[in-house]
């Protein structure tokens, strides 16, 4: 490609875009749905009935909360590192157990948003009083080089709502040996995994018939729009999940449903769409424990213990080094 065009983009949002409309298959990462509106239609599919991961994961952290502290707990205490805290809604549930137990903990919450952060710090003053908060703003990968140092009692860190799943698994390998050279012997990662199931329930969880998900994969259209000056229709684009039960992979397309030429004038470009052209936006990886036991090892890392809910259809699992 033309390097002169590359170096004029500003920033990664434009050279991903860029490079995920000009190759083919076209796609665009995930990651770039979390910007406002995208953080509240989140916050709205967690509370769709078809979305179960987030119900059944809080159901997990409160019938095993007792369990869960006492494999958190150490003599000396420990810290608490929550990678992409968000709203805590499901967190707070160990962290008022944890209090009342009286256990000996700080909690850190990490997240890239500082005004997510401030919202969570105020509502767990309000709504635990004696917990220690020392939120901590940036990258997950900052937090954890920072953190790395955090040598002095055992470090506990948490990754919940299956967000794992959102990597390919060769980078959800290489993002946990990240977490695992960050970890001491004593260390744990608590990590919430989304189960293989019956394919029509997983495809459910990404296609709800209100709209909000769909809604969720085109406010990727709208950002594009909004930050690089593109005329994209988000209407005259179909959201399309697949999940493929052999691999355990659900995939969210969106489908142009017509030929199309659209200007990104910020990127100097125009894309064409044949009609229903796809642009590949998500990776949902659905595991199970043989798949979960492979990538703990691929990551240097051992399973200690899991937890499930009545219907096997979500984990969190403790791993260490
Ligand atoms: C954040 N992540 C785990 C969600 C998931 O299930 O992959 C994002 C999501 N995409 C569509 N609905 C929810």
């Amino acid at each position: 490609m033309d390097k002169t065009k590359l170096s004029q983009f500003k920033t990664q949002f434009a050279t991903d875009v860029f490079h995920g409309l000009t190759t083919f298959p076209k796609k665009i990462s995930s990651k770039y749905f979390y910007d406002e509106k995208g953080d509240d239609l989140f916050q709205q599919i967690m509370d769709l009935p078809e979305y179960y991961l987030t119900g059944k994961e809080f159901d997990i952290l409160k019938e095993n909360k007792a369990d869960i502290g006492e494999a958190f707990t150490s003599k000396e205490g420990f810290d608490l590192i929550e990678l992409g805290a968000g709203d805590g809604k499901k967190t707070k549930v160990l962290l008022r157990h944890f209090t009342e137990a009286g256990y000996d903990f700080k909690y850190l919450p990490v997240d890239i948003s500082g005004n997510v952060l401030e919202q969570l710090t105020q509502s767990l003053e309000t709504e635990i009083s004696g917990l220690r908060v020392d939120p901590q703003q940036g990258t997950y990968a900052e937090v954890l080089d920072r953190l790395s140092a955090y040598k002095k009692r055992k470090k506990v860190i948490l990754f919940l709502g299956s967000n794992i799943g959102n990597l390919l698994q060769e980078q959800a390998i290489g993002f946990l040996r990240k977490i695992s050279a960050a970890m001491q012997a004593e260390d744990l990662l608590f990590i919430g995994i989304d189960q293989k199931k019956h394919p029509k329930k997983v495809l459910g969880a990404y296609n709800d018939p209100t709209g909000v998900t769909a809604a969720f994969n085109k406010n990727l259209l709208t950002r594009i729009n909004r930050e690089l000056d593109a005329n994209f229709d988000p209407e005259t684009f179909l959201h399309w999940p697949v999940y493929n039960p052999e691999s355990g992979v659900a995939k969210s397309y969106l489908v142009s449903k017509k030929e199309q030429t659209v200007q990104i004038n910020s990127l100097n470009l125009e894309v064409v769409f044949g009609k229903w052209e796809t642009i590949h936006t998500e990776v949902s990886q659905k595991y199970d424990d043989h798949s979960v036991g492979w990538l703990a090892q691929e990551a240097g890392l051992t399973i200690v213990e899991s937890f499930s809910d009545s219907e096997n259809y979500f984990k969190d699992y403790i791993f260490k080094k």
